[in-house]
């Protein structure tokens, strides 16, 4: 498990090099490996109905980036700034769609 991990943070700093706009495979990457379990575990199926639960408590964008890490610190993971807008971004992408983008 871990060796992917390192792979796909060293292939998203590759990709990532270009500029700092939020990448939405590697948000997707990083999610799948490290936040579906805990809520699988709550939720059932792949986890994901925890962002479209009709009383989900995520009303904003800036409230999406405080659950984000809210939850990373309780993995414990030091994950910089740039992984969690990417994560961020593909929360929002795929489940929110608050207007603006991070
Ligand atoms: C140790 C278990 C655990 C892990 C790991 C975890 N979460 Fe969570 N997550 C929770 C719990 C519990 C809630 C629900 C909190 C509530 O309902 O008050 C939650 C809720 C959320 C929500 C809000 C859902 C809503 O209601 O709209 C988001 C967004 C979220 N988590 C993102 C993440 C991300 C991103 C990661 C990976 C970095 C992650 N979580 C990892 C336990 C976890």
């Amino acid at each position: 498990m871990l060796p992917r991990t390192l792979l796909c943070l060293l292939l998203g700093s590759l990709a990532g090099t270009a500029g700092a706009s939020p990448d939405l495979a590697r948000g997707k990457a990083l999610h799948d490996e490290n936040c579906i379990k805990c809520h699988a575990g709550m939720v059932g199926g792949d986890g994901t109905a925890i962002y479209t639960r009709p009383d989900r408590r995520i009303d904003s964008l800036e409230g999406l980036r405080k659950q984000v890490n809210r939850c990373k610190d309780s993995l414990g993971m030091p994950w910089p700034a740039d992984q969690i807008d990417d994560v961020v971004h593909y929360l929002n992408h795929d489940f929110y769609h608050f207007g603006d983008q991070p």
